[in-house]
């Protein structure tokens, strides 16, 4: 391992870690079951992790220890020799969205060099995101999501009517989606799934200019590692709703509760990502069972070289 990052053979592996998990997952897509889809997930992404020549530690998983009994948050991973390494992970992005056949859920992880990732806790946290090609500081978390589409859209050369944001269809969105509006520009509902909401921003396939709004912490860090690998701007800042909640980020060593965080400090070396379609999405396609073959869609980048590789695996069943 440099200094600066991780071995470049390791981002095959990641690929490799996703995929099994996102075919595990297909097996329960439409079948009404989050937990079972999940557990699948789980259970095939740290069997693949085992096997691999890293000494990793999980910092975003399925939780804490005595929650989670796998992929819990200080869990070891891998044969203890090579790498080490802090992982974060989410084995299966949109539960709901697999339970329900819906588009967009996808097995995500994360690596980078031990003690460079946010152990973030199992809160909220309130995001702001956009895609490559901006002056630093375009968008603020601290100004009001009109101020912000207005900023953005200056700095792209357009009209506030012509820019896109991508939020999570839920109650407490409700004066954001307001604000976004208020200046004409569009919004771009989502049910789950704000890993890829926040990745959306760097693709103009994807039509997405800016992400806005309220969604869990650990999928904060998994969407800034991919954002450090192709370019992008991002903000976080933690939501404690009670007690319990400020004493999971003391039990992650944050002090700070009202720190507004950039994608830097929340990612702080190079990293690899990866992410495979479960169902299909604007990023990813889904796993597909034909001719005898499973079929996956993966994303691998890494953000030493500014890689991105849009890989197709096909193996017999
Ligand atoms: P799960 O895969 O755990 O179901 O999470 C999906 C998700 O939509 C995340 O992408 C997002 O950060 C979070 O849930 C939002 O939480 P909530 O559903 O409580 O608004």
């Amino acid at each position: 391992m440099s200094s600066e990052g991780l071995d470049r053979g390791l981002v095959l592996d990641a690929a490799r870690v996703t995929e099994i998990a996102a075919i595990a997952a297909w097996k329960l897509v439409g079948r009404g079951d989050e937990k079972a889809a999940d557990q699948a997930a789980v259970d095939a992404m740290r069997t693949a992790l085992n096997d691999l020549e890293i000494d990793g530690e999980i910092v975003i998983g399925e939780g804490e220890r005595d929650e989670a009994p796998m992929l819990y948050i200080g869990e070891k991973v891998g044969k203890g020799k090579g790498a080490k390494i802090d992982i974060a992970l989410d084995p299966l992005e949109g539960t709901t969205l697999t339970a329900k056949a819906m588009a967009n859920a996808c097995a995500v992880m994360a690596w980078a060099p031990k003690g460079t990732l946010l152990n973030a806790p199992d809160t909220y946290m309130d995001k702001i995101a956009c895609g490559p090609g901006y002056p630093a500081g375009v968008i603020d978390l601290d100004k009001t999501p009109a101020e912000n589409v207005q900023a953005l859209a200056q700095a792209k050369g357009v009209e506030p009517t012509e820019i896109t944001v991508c939020i999570l269809d839920r109650p407490r969105h409700a004066d954001i989606i307001a604000s976004v509006r208020s200046v004409g520009a569009r919004v771009h509902l989502i049910t789950d799934g704000d890993v890829a909401g926040v990745i959306n921003t760097t693709d103009p396939e994807t039509g997405i200019d800016l992400y806005v709004g309220q969604g869990g912490a650990p999928e904060g860090v998994l969407a800034c590692a991919a954002l450090k690998c192709v370019g992008g701007q991002f903000q976080g800042r933690l939501v404690f709703r009670n007690a319990d909640e400020r004493a999971r980020a003391g039990r992650v060593g944050i002090t700070d509760l009202d720190k507004k965080y950039d994608l830097h400090e929340m990612v702080r070396a190079d990293a690899i990502f990866a992410a495979t379609g479960v169902t299909k999405g604007a990023l990813l396609d889904g796993v597909r069972f034909s001719d005898g073959h499973v079929h996956t869609h993966t994303l691998v980048m890494d953000s030493a070289t500014q890689t991105v590789r849009d890989v197709r695996m096909k193996r017999p069943i």
